[in-house]
């Protein structure tokens, strides 16, 4: 075809994300056509392997239908593999000639994703540079997390990275960006007169946002251990979703417009502190079985007497006119009771209150990311009948009965193709991840020199009480005489 050729580079192509996740996701947005026509897939590694064997690899993880046999085999034809180092330009130069030799390849559009330990992220960034991008057409590098560890070791790689790419060039994954109900919140606040003038101190009591794994660490602690779950999902992921409640609205919805707020928002955070946090460590649940039975500390990969949180809240107080004095809580963990992630926005106490005394609950708006995408508000109806008294229920939008035949793609798919079109709303910029880091680095110092010990609670529970205690007492009411029963389970 006359259509320019686009070169997807995958390096890391023999690790663990290249075979679960980013080929997978290339296969779905190829099988679904929406990646450009002339496309190739280059996949790169240190081993000798070949593309068969990726493929052996990767079948297991990309959900093919038989259907869909004969596009499979069109999209491993459409793959090549190149050996090479990470740390030395040879294999490189060797990858940039495999790329120049396809047609049309010296004037090729050119993806680089790295799905590599950050070890190696300044040398292959530093390789790409001098040896991939003398060319006609655009280059684009995908990371993914972590992108360091504190504020320094992270300005750090944004330093390095910034030596050798413009920022339009960088495409920094928070797959939570990726998410349907997370990409929902600018259209909901956004697009509805009814959300927007209530939508500030006068009006909200307070914001939850919530992430609750079932499952522990399971092999994957050597890496976690490293991070705590305050670097692998509060400061990234919760805190994204936390700046896109809280922003005022963007100019435009242009990319740069909308970080801009988001910037803002997070300018106007101080350093958190561990006075406005509770922390927490998972125990075996001895009266269990299978994985359940096994601790944080008995993870084989997890160093011995750990004190790594496994489980966080904290609040934090955005100082701006919209926002001073409202808390933002903030709570994820893993090895608890469910899976769930959602915004939680409690309205304030309705004034006056002329029904009897305590029936009259706050209001609600729920956004539920995951698992079962709805959006619902709690609020106060007359009980049905004779009765004239107040009763909570809800305003339901399950996507699952609303919406029952929508594919909903997952947020690597959506994200990939953000790249391909060069957009750049759902990336994390740089000044967003410096301003994150320079909230959390402080305290995550005092946690590691200070050796501040979390509080234990066991496998499958809600975590701590101390946490419910905590958010209670910041402005968060939990009234247990209601429950929202999802409609279609
Ligand atoms: C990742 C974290 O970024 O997000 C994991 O490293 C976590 O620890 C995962 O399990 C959660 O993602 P999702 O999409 O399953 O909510």
């Amino acid at each position: 075809t006359s259509e320019i050729l686009h070169i997807a580079v995958l390096l890391g192509a023999s690790g663990d994300l290249a075979k679960k996740k980013i080929f997978p996701t290339l296969w779905w947005l190829y099988r679904d056509g929406l990646l450009p026509d002339n496309i190739h897939f280059i996949g790169y590694a240190r081993s000798k392997m070949n593309v068969n064997q990726i493929r052996e690899k990767t079948i297991p993880f990309m959900k093919v239908k038989e259907s869909d046999k004969g596009k499979v085999d069109s999209f491993f034809q459409h793959m090549s593999y190149v050996q090479g180092s990470y740390t030395d330009e040879s294999g490189f130069r060797d990858l940039n000639s495999k790329i120049n030799s396809f047609p049309g390849g010296t004037k090729a559009n050119r993806l680089f994703y790295l799905a590599l330990p950050p070890t190696v992220f300044e040398d292959v960034t530093r390789n790409i540079h001098t040896t991939c991008m003398e060319h006609g057409g655009w280059n684009r590098i995908i990371i993914e997390k972590p992108f360091g560890r504190d504020f320094d070791s992270s300005e750090k790689l944004s330093n390095h990275l910034s030596s050798l790419f413009k920022e339009e060039h960088l495409y920094r994954i928070d797959h939570y960006l990726g998410k349907e109900m997370v990409q929902n919140l600018l259209i909901l606040r956004f697009a509805n007169r009814i959300f927007g003038p209530i939508w500030n101190r006068d009006n909200i009591a307070s914001v939850l946002i919530t992430f609750k794994e079932p499952f522990g660490t399971a092999g994957r602690g050597g890496y976690f251990d490293q991070f705590g779950i305050i670097r692998d999902v509060m400061q990234n992921h919760l805190f994204q979703v936390l700046t896109l409640v809280a922003m005022e609205k963007p100019v435009s919805k242009d990319a740069d417009d909308i970080r801009d707020e988001k910037v803002k928002v997070l300018k106007s955070i101080k350093p958190l502190t561990l006075d406005d946090m509770v922390l927490g460590q998972y125990t075996g649940d001895p009266d269990s079985e299978g994985d359940k039975k096994l601790g944080y500390l008995d993870d084989e990969t997890v160093p011995k007497g750990s004190i790594t949180p496994t489980f966080a809240v904290a609040k934090f107080n955005i100082r701006n006119e919209r926002w001073d004095g409202v808390p933002f809580i903030l709570k994820c963990g893993k090895a608890l009771n469910e899976r769930k992630a959602e915004v939680r926005v409690q309205f304030r106490d309705v004034p006056g209150d002329i029904f009897n005394g305590g029936t009259v609950k706050r209001n609600e708006l729920v956004i539920r990311v995951q698992p079962n995408e709805a959006v619902y508000c709690k609020m106060m109806t007359k009980t049905p009948g004779m009765r004239v008294d107040p009763v909570e229920t809800e305003m339901d939008l399950s996507y699952s009965s609303r919406y029952k035949d929508v594919n909903m793609p997952d947020a690597y798919e959506r994200l990939v193709l953000d790249v391909f079109t060069g957009s750049q709303l759902n990336f994390v910029r740089s000044d967003e991840l410096s301003e994150a880091w320079r909230i959390f680095t402080p305290v995550l110092h005092k946690i590691e020199n200070e050796k501040v010990k979390p509080i234990l609670y066991t496998y499958g529970t809600r975590g701590p009480s101390e946490a419910d205690d905590f958010i209670k007492k910041n402005g968060f009411e939990y009234s247990s005489t209601y429950k929202w029963i999802n409609p279609n389970l």
